[in-house]
């Protein structure tokens, strides 16, 4: 039977119909007319990184980019970094098998399907009613640490457990040592992150956007905050631009850039830096004719932590903006809302 929920299968029937559950309200709907030149600031704006200046430096260049780092967390919530140390074959292959598992037989992918009320699997997680909209992506997402599914792990294509145990291995040493330069940007000290964090959790999740006949009526991905600590974005070579963050209430691209990766402030940084760095909306639009890939891995202390505003960011003028919760707690909570914005952290902290 056909799943006609699928979009690549949606394709296949009739290229040129985009079932009623696709269609977004208008006020949802991308602007796809282009950015205005005048706007300010531009995509061009959005910081850089390079991380080889955090971890190779002289004191003087590490001192300056963790600077610039302190000024991306705080006014961004999002950023590139490039010089980062994960081998670049390594950010090839794991495009190469994120492709060939979205271009399996569709009986195939199913075998993976989506665990109900978990982000693991194949399919699309956190849709609850028949009259939700859907987005226009296909998606795919493990356990990396720690409670892993083995069943949810796929024979095909071939290397693709390999390539992701290698792949995830590096993310998690980039998110340990962006987590300290952040720490180190907010004044504290490089290891208090990952003292508290205790047992951490990752996972990654491989997003397939096909093509779309209207790519003016659906969205990629619904704007969401991500609940993490700190999350790793690789948009795949040759994909369109599709992320967009929410700047100033304009939607603003993040323009692929080759080789480097995005960096986002998760929901935990922002609740324990009491809103000094925010985790920013995002979303993913789609393209008339070209598919689009993106590889996403997710930090996040352990499920037992109980999280709230550190002390060293709450005072007279900056009053504790969210009450004291335990994070698997929160996870859950992510895992039975909708994708709404902003409003499944304030609702809930
Ligand atoms: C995400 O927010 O998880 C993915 C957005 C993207 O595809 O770039
Ligand atoms: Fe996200």
């Amino acid at each position: 039977p056909i799943n006609i929920d699928d979009v690549q299968e949606l394709r296949k029937i009739n290229p040129n119909t985009i079932p009623e559950r696709f269609v977004q309200d208008v006020t949802e709907r991308p602007n796809l007319n282009g950015i205005p030149l005048s706007l300010s600031p531009s995509p061009d704006d959005m910081p850089i990184i390079d991380f080889s200046k955090l971890t190779k430096g002289n004191k003087e260049e590490t001192h300056e980019e963790i600077l610039k780092l302190s000024t991306a967390c705080e006014e961004w919530g999002f950023f590139q970094i490039i010089n980062h140390d994960i081998d670049l074959d390594l950010l090839e292959s794991i495009e190469k098998i994120t492709r060939g598992f979205f271009m399996l037989p569709l009986e195939e992918k199913q075998k993976y399907a989506l665990i109900p009320g978990t982000f693991q699997g194949y399919g699309q997680a956190l849709v609850f009613s028949e009259d939700q909209k859907l987005d226009w992506c296909n998606m795919f997402g493990l356990a990396i640490e720690t409670v892993r599914f083995p069943h949810l792990w796929p024979q095909r294509p071939a290397g693709f457990s390999e390539a992701v145990e290698e792949y995830s291995r590096e993310v998690k040493k980039l998110c340990q040592n962006m987590l300290k330069y952040i720490a180190l940007s907010l004044g504290l000290k490089g290891d208090v992150f990952e003292k508290m964090f205790g047992e951490t959790l990752q996972g990654i999740r491989m997003n397939y956007y096909p093509p779309c006949s209207r790519p003016d009526l659906v969205l990629g991905l619904s704007p969401h905050s991500d609940a993490s600590a700190i999350t790793v974005l690789q948009q795949a070579r040759g994909s369109p631009v599709g992320l967009e963050i929410l700047k100033d209430n304009t939607w603003l691209p993040v323009l692929p850039i080759p080789n480097a990766l995005v960096i986002n402030i998760g929901d935990t940084i922002e609740v324990l830096t009491n809103g000094r760095y925010q985790s920013v909306e995002h979303r993913a639009v789609v393209h008339q004719e070209k598919d689009r890939m993106s590889i996403v891995s997710f930090y996040a202390p352990s499920s037992e932590l109980e999280l709230s505003p550190m002390p060293e960011f709450v005072d007279e003028n900056n009053p504790c903006r969210f009450r004291s919760y335990n994070h698997g707690e929160y996870t859950v909570h992510v895992s039975e809302s909708r994708l709404q914005g902003k409003k499944t952290l304030n609702n809930f902290a």
